[in-house]
C-alpha cells in the first residue's frame, strides 16, 4: 500500500494515536486532513506521554514530513503553543518537516468566544463541544468569508475579509452580549502570529502529487470518529465536520482513487465525550470500572468520558458507510477482569427490532440494545504482542466482533505503549 487513511470508527478517541505513530515508522508522509485542535492524540513513548492535537502524530518521529491539510480548521495561537510544548521536550517542528496548506481556515480568537457563548446559552441542550471555536469557524468557511492562511502572507490587503467576517460577527456578539470589535484588533493578532506561522506554509495538494509520484508512503490521520461526523453521525451531537475516510482526499486535495486502504480504529468497548445518545451507555459499577481502568478522561479537556458496552451495530453500520477494510481493534487489556463482557448486537426501538442506527434523535433516545453476553478471559494480555499468546476467550470476543461487523481485524492494541501491539498483516 502507497496510501493509508485512519480513521476511529465510534465517538472518537479510539487511541488513533498510537497507531498513527505505530504505522508512521514505515510511512514517508503523515497528513492531516479535517478537524483541528479538538482532537487529542496521545503517543506513550519510552514511558513519555507525548498529547496532540493538532499537529499530526508522525511529527514525533525523525524524517518524517508532516502536513496539514486545507480540510483543518486551523488555530494559529493553538499551533504556535503545541511547538512550544514539543520543542521542550526535544522535538524540533521546522518547516521542512511541516508543511501547512495555504488555504486552510483559520480560527480565530472570537470563533472560540462565540462557541463558548452557544454552549452557555443552550443549557441542557448544548453539544457538549470542546469549546474551541472548531463549529463557528467551519460555518464561516462554508458561507465563504473565513480567513485563509495565505490571506496573511500580506497583511496590507486583509482589510475588507476582515471587515466582511466582523461584520457578521458583530451582530452575533451584540446578541450574545460580547462587546464588538474592531478590525484593527484582529489585524494586529493576525501580525502577530504571522512570521511564526507563515513559514510553514505551502501549496500542499501539489507537494501531495509529488510524493505520490515518488512512491512515498503517505499515511492519512483522521481525527474524532465516524459517528461524529456531521452527516453520518447522531446529529447534531456531532462535530462540524466529515469525519469519513472520504474526507482525508477533500482535505488534502488527493483524489479519491489515491486512497490505497482504509483502517478503521475501533476500542474493545464504547466511549463518548459531551452530549447525545449512546445506547450501550452503561450508569452502574461496570461502567465506572471501564472508565477507571481504560483512564477514560478526554486528552483536550480532562472531561470525565461516558463509557459503555461495544456496540457492534453502530461499528458495523460505521465501517460500511466508510468502507473500512480492515479493524484496528484497541484497548482490549482493558477488558482483562471483567468475569462478563456484553456485546451489543441488535437494538430495539417500541417492541420493535432493528439493526441500524436510525438517524432520527428521537429513534435513537428510545435504543434499547440486546446483548449477548461473553465469559470474560481473567488473565492480564497488556503488552502481549503475539497473538498465540492472547488467552482463548479474549480471541473468541475478536472474533465475535470480526464476525459481526464483517470486517477482518488486523491489528491489536494492548496497550498505550508503542511497542504492545500485534500485526497480523504488514499495513506498508
Ligand atoms: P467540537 O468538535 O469541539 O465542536 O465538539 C463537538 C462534539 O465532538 C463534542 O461532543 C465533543 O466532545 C466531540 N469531540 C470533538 N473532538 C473530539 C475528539 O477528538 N474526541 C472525542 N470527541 C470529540
Amino acid at each position: 500500500m502507497s496510501s493509508v487513511v485512519i480513521v476511529g470508527t465510534q465517538w472518537g478517541d479510539e487511541g488513533k494515536g498510537k497507531i498513527v505513530d505505530s504505522l508512521s515508522q514505515d510511512a514517508d508522509v503523515i497528513v492531516r486532513f479535517q478537524g483541528g485542535h479538538n482532537a487529542g492524540h496521545t503517543l506513550v513513548i519510552d514511558g513519555q506521554t507525548i498529547k496532540l492535537s493538532l499537529l499530526p502524530s508522525g511529527i514525533v518521529r525523525r524524517n518524517k514530513l508532516t502536513v496539514i491539510g486545507n480540510g483543518v480548521v486551523l488555530d494559529p495561537q493553538a499551533l504556535i503553543t503545541e511547538i512550544e510544548y514539543l520543542s521542550k521536550l526535544n522535538i524540533s517542528v521546522t518547516p521542512e518537516n511541516l508543511k501547512i496548506a495555504e488555504n486552510v481556515t483559520l480560527i480565530l480568537p472570537f470563533h472560540k468566544e462565540l462557541d463558548i457563548a452557544r454552549e452557555n446559552q443552550a443549557g441542557k441542550s448544548k453539544i457538549g463541544t470542546t469549546g474551541r471555536g472548531i463549529g463557528p469557524a467551519y460555518e464561516d468557511k462554508v458561507a465563504r468569508r473565513s480567513i485563509k492562511l495565505i490571506d496573511i502572507e500580506d497583511i496590507s490587503n486583509i482589510d475588507e475579509k476582515i471587515t466582511r467576517i466582523l461584520d457578521h460577527h458583530n451582530i452575533l456578539r451584540k446578541a450574545f452580549g460580547l462587546s464588538e470589535l474592531n478590525s484593527d484588533i484582529i489585524v494586529d493578532y493576525l501580525k502577530d502570529i504571522k512570521s511564526q506561522i507563515i513559514p510553514f506554509m505551502d501549496n500542499t495538494w501539489r507537494l501531495l502529487k509529488e510524493m505520490r509520484l515518488r512512491n512515498k508512503k503517505v499515511l492519512f490521520e483522521g481525527a474524532q470518529g465516524l459517528l461524529l461526523d456531521v452527516d453520518f453521525g447522531t446529529y447534531p451531537y456531532v462535530t462540524s465536520s466529515n469525519t469519513l475516510p472520504a474526507q482525508a482526499a477533500i482535505g488534502s486535495g488527493v483524489g479519491p482513487k489515491y486512497l490505497d486502504s482504509i483502517i478503521g480504529i475501533t476500542k474493545a468497548y464504547t466511549t463518548r465525550v459531551g452530549s447525545g445518545p449512546f445506547p450501550t451507555e452503561l450508569f452502574d459499577d461496570a461502567g465506572d470500572k471501564l472508565g477507571n481502568i481504560g483512564n477514560e478522561f478526554g486528552t483536550v479537556t480532562g472531561r470525565e468520558r461516558r463509557c459503555g458496552w461495544f456496540d457492534g451495530v453502530l461499528v458495523r453500520q460505521t465501517a460500511q458507510i466508510s468502507g473500512i477494510d480492515m479493524i484496528a481493534l484497541t484497548k482490549l487489556d482493558v477488558l482483562d477482569t471483567f468475569e462478563k463482557i456484553m456485546i451489543c448486537v441488535g437494538y430495539e426501538i417500541d417492541g420493535r427490532k432493528i439493526d441500524y442506527l436510525p438517524l432520527s434523535e428521537y429513534m435513537q433516545n428510545k435504543i434499547k440494545p440486546i446483548y449477548e453476553e461473553h465469559d470474560g478471559w481473567l488473565s492480564d494480555t497488556s503488552g502481549v504482542n503475539d497473538i498465540n499468546d492472547l488467552p482463548d476467550k479474549a480471541i473468541q470476543y475478536i472474533k465475535k466482533i470480526e464476525e459481526f461487523v464483517e470486517i477482518p481485524i488486523k491489528i491489536i492494541s494492548t496497550s498505550p505503549k508503542r511497542e504492545d501491539i500485534i500485526f497480523l498483516e504488514n499495513i506498508f
